[in-house]
């Protein structure tokens, strides 16, 4: 089972059923909601798991309180799921000290072992209010495809072939949600997920990909609503409507943080510019993302009254400049999808006309912008200026627009070893705003946000490789970096904080983790049962 989207008051539950008579089309199943997880004073929401949905279950468990961790468990007939943890979001005005959450992308299953996600279930380690996955929770190849059975020959993608039909697309996600450790997470926090390109094809735009060639696979849009509609029925996110394809969405967390989840990647984009140079990649016309939903997060951004403005989405916002690097021979090595130019046009680099719209809303009247991505595999920290060649190391005193922190990997692969270092030593010399990367190791962000500051802890795990070794981090590699808030008594100007020697690695909240709100175990399963003869007892006198 699964939670995500919490608001205030509410929170999508979600699980999936297999049933056992194979003639069954729906199955009537009940959410147990409680602050306890001993089940103390359950709440009910009744579902059904329907065929036309591949069993899935979705509840939008309403009437909760608010900054409140819940317990809950699906049980229909004699079968129960396991117990899961998860919480709603202060309330918009609530004045909000502090939050934890993680940030993680592109999880491909036959890359290697989810490491990273075994490291995030550790409650009492981490500590985190929620997490955001950016993107790639999945991946379309076919066996032998951007895959590496040499290290990890258990995990093999099925079906056995490239997916294409929503049958494909559901068996995909089916697959994924059986991994233990991205269960675990699951089970512990609630997830806020939007798609990038491979819950699709490689390099989707709104109409069509690099990897969709309609010749074999078929009409593209056929394709798009079957990848979306296995998406809705398999995530727990909140759809607006039946039939949209809306993943575009707001969160409050109380007055610390206003959060939008942006789709840079279907519902808006157009293609992807051919040539990094010439006037296609800067046409005014071309589009990341549609005028509704640019209109949406620019009026939002100018209305908020939060401390922290974050965006959530797929690609790079800040410029990369590789073409310049001194030593050009790097560029051979590039990562998956980046054009031989140096210049990938798939980011927002390729669609210079959408990034400086966004630029324009905050520039001079929104403060403490900070923008969460995922895509490339690799760790950044960037400061976003109209111009950061302009800079030149630096000259001149400026201040950020915004400050970016794009997440490592769970396990798809980076830059080969060696050249990472090499590539990462060149960068800063044409790329003065980017401030810190990491090319090859996989792991995740952990950031401890108060209303001072907003702090990045990089961290790295040791191995995909090796199943016995999941979740261990390698502290040597672990990078803080962070940024504090403006505010009437912080004038100082808007950058990235990256000296280790100023920088302290938060802690866990203790009593959150002991007393508020332990882990969802195994033996909270015990609890369920008295719950469910509760439960149906009452129904019967009903
Ligand atoms: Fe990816």
């Amino acid at each position: 089972m699964a939670s995500g989207d919490p608001l205030e008051d509410r929170v999508i539950l979600w699980t999936r059923f297999t049933p056992d008579d194979p003639t069954q089309t729906s199955i009537p199943v009940q959410a147990i909601v409680s602050e306890t997880p001993e089940f103390a004073e359950p709440m009910v929401f009744a579902a059904t798991a329907d065929e036309k949905n591949n069993f899935c279950v979705k509840v939008d468990a309403a009437g909760l309180k608010p900054d409140t961790w819940y317990y809950f468990s699906f049980v229909a007939g004699n079968a129960a799921s396991p117990v899961g943890r998860t919480r709603t979001f202060p309330r918009r005005t609530q004045r909000v000290n502090r939050v934890r959450f993680a940030t993680v992308s592109c999880s491909n299953f036959p890359y290697g072992h989810f490491s990273v996600y075994n490291a995030l279930a550790k409650v009492e380690d981490r500590d985190l209010d929620f997490v955001l996955h950016l993107g790639d929770y999945l991946y379309e190849y076919e066996p032998g495809t951007y895959d590496d059975p040499a290290s990890v020959p258990n995990r093999v993608h099925s079906p056995a072939n490239e997916i294409v039909s929503l049958s494909d697309y559901r068996e995909r996600h089916s697959q994924y949600k059986r991994d233990p450790d991205l269960q675990a997470v699951h089970q512990q926090y609630p997830m806020i997920c939007i798609w990038d390109d491979h819950e699709f094809t490689n390099d989707a735009f709104k109409d069509g990909a690099e990897n969709h060639q309609p010749e074999s696979e078929g009409n593209w849009e056929t394709r798009k609503l079957a990848a979306a509609k296995a998406y809705f029925e398999w995530m727990p996110v909140r759809s607006f409507d039946e039939d949209s394809m809306r993943l575009w969405r707001r969160f409050y967390y109380g007055d610390l943080i206003d959060l939008w989840m942006l789709d840079t990647r279907i519902e808006g984009r157009d293609a992807q510019a051919s040539l990094p140079i010439g006037s296609e990649r800067t046409d005014p016309e071309r589009k990341l993302i549609s005028d509704n939903q640019m209109d949406w997060l620019t009026s939002g951004l100018a209305e908020s009254g939060a401390v922290w403005k974050m965006i959530g989405q797929q690609v790079m916002f800040g410029q990369l400049n590789l073409a310049e690097l001194p030593q050009p021979e790097l560029l051979s090595f590039l990562p998956y999808g980046t054009t031989q130019q140096g210049i990938n046009m798939d980011q927002w680099d390729g669609y210079t006309a959408s990034r400086k719209r966004i630029l324009d809303a905050i520039d001079g009247s929104v403060e403490n912008v900070v923008i969460f991505t995922g895509d490339i595999h690799t760790s950044w920290a960037n400061e976003i200026y109209r111009n950061p060649s302009s800079l030149l190391g630096d000259l001149f005193n400026r201040e950020a627009l915004a400050v970016e922190f794009v997440c490592p990997s769970v396990t798809s692969p980076g830059f080969p070893a060696g050249l990472a270092e090499l590539v990462s030593g060149a960068l800063p010399v044409v790329n003065p705003h980017v401030k810190y990367s990491e090319l090859q190791t996989r792991g995740f962000i952990l950031m401890d946000v108060t209303r001072q500051r907003a702090q990045a802890e990089f961290h790295y795990v040791t191995t995909i490789a090796d199943e016995t070794r999941k979740g261990e981090l390698d502290d040597s590699k672990r990078r803080l970096v962070a940024v504090n808030a403006k505010s009437d008594q912080n004038r100082a100007p808007y950058r990235l904080i990256v000296d280790q020697n100023v920088l302290q690695p938060t802690r866990p909240r203790s009593a959150q983790v002991s007393l508020l709100a332990p882990p969802a175990t195994m033996k909270h399963q015990q609890y369920l049962a008295d719950v469910v003869k509760q439960v149906s007892f009452q129904e019967s006198v009903v």
